[in-house]
């Protein structure tokens, strides 16, 4: 077989397609209140049906087809990615897809410890893990099903003794919710190599009632952090990273803070995001996909495709957090058109 090398795709402002984020389902065991409230999504909430989601063979195409376009990195999401059945054998596929050297998946965790040996043997490199508060109550409250912390907490032992590291630890903080927290959370895993990330409460979606007097600063949180445990700033892994690194100037570990709010990163966005039913997202803040099923399920060819996604992306301008002024975020609820974070996962 003859290898291809990857051509590049720059949008508008001259950013690559680099990375994909694949939503392998829309349906996730918790109910977080920023993401998919219980209120909405209860018992007879109808997720997407099967004809309606990729398989497993589409979404290998599709990634042959973005590597051939210049991705390098791909997370894989949800919903929560574990409840898709058999991920480990579509972790197989796409681990195995020429070009591909980042292959992640970011987690709640709840389903992981039977699954990590697994999904590391069909070659899956590492997990973040969502964990928003180590505090019972709190945390119980905020995934809205009253699960515990112990298990999210023996999820990141399953992930560490699988091999599945660096291991990075998600927490979205929310002022008057869980910001009380934060230096506990820091604290509980300095020392360790694990990667505690917080994350800017987004206006994303449109069903959060997401406000902001609710989002933390992160100069706040980290004002709060060093107060306690000093922390110094460190140099970006890689130039379209999402978080701002800092280590503990004692030299025990690493934290991060994801400023989309405060400190909005568009201008290095390389992201690309395929829905569970197959649309390309160019932005968590669109409500416009762009729909690639039809295009896989009538017959087009990979070189049909391939110019379809690098049209797309040749006419991308999206710059939704630096654009955001307190109006639009205001907005937020009231625009149908805007994608769900559960659908794109994050
Ligand atoms: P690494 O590959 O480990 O650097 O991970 P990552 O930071 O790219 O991915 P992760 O899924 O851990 O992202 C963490 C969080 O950052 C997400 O859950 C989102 O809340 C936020 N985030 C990720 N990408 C974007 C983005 O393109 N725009 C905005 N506004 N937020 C993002
Ligand atoms: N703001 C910030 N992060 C969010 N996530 C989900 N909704 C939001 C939001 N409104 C995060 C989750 C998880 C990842 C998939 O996205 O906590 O870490
Ligand atoms: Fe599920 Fe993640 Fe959304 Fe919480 S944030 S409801 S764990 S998909
Ligand atoms: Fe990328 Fe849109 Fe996030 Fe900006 S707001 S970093 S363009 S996904």
């Amino acid at each position: 077989m003859t290898v291809v090398a990857p051509i590049s795709v720059k949008d508008v402002f001259g950013r690559l397609l680099q990375d994909l984020r694949i939503s392998v389902t829309d349906r996730c065991n918790f109910r977080c209140a920023y993401c998919m409230p219980a209120e909405i999504f209860g018992e007879r909430y109808e997720f997407l049906p099967r004809d309606q989601i990729l398989t497993f063979e589409e979404i290998e195409r599709l990634t042959r087809i973005f590597a051939g376009l210049g991705v390098t990195k791909i997370r894989v999401t949800g919903g929560e990615p574990l409840l898709r059945r058999d991920l480990p054998e579509l972790i197989r596929m796409l681990s195995a897809v020429e070009g591909i050297e980042d292959l992640s998946l970011t987690t709640n965790g709840y389903l992981l410890p039977p699954m990590a040996k697994e999904l590391r043997e069909a070659g899956l490199r590492r997990v973040t893990i969502s964990l928003d508060s180590l505090d019972d109550e709190t945390f119980k409250r905020m995934n809205g099903r009253g699960f515990g912390v112990d298990r999210v907490l023996e999820a990141i032992e399953a992930a560490e003794d699988a091999g599945l590291g660096p291991i990075k630890i998600n927490s979205v903080v929310q002022r008057g919710v869980n910001d009380n927290f934060v230096t506990d959370l820091a604290k509980y895993f300095k020392g360790t190599d694990k990667i505690v990330r917080f994350i800017e409460y987004m206006d994303v979606g449109t069903i959060n009632g997401w406000k902001l007097e609710e989002v933390v600063p992160s100069k706040e949180l980290a004002a709060r952090i060093n107060a306690e445990t000093p922390i110094i700033p460190i140099d970006r892994n890689y130039r379209s990273e999402t978080s701002s690194r800092y280590a503990y100037a004692d030299d025990t570990g690493e934290i991060g803070f994801i400023s989309s709010v405060s400190e909005p990163f568009c201008d290095d966005c390389t992201r690309a995001r395929l829905s569970t039913d197959g649309k390309l997202y160019t932005c968590l803040f669109t409500g416009e996909g762009h729909d690639l099923r039809e295009a896989l399920r009538s017959g087009a060819t990979d070189d049909e495709i391939s110019g379809l996604i690098t049209g797309v992306w040749e006419q991308r301008t999206d710059r939704y957090s630096e654009e955001r002024t307190s109006e639009t975020a205001a907005l937020a609820g009231r625009k149908p058109e805007r994608v769900e974070m559960y659908h794109i996962g994050g």
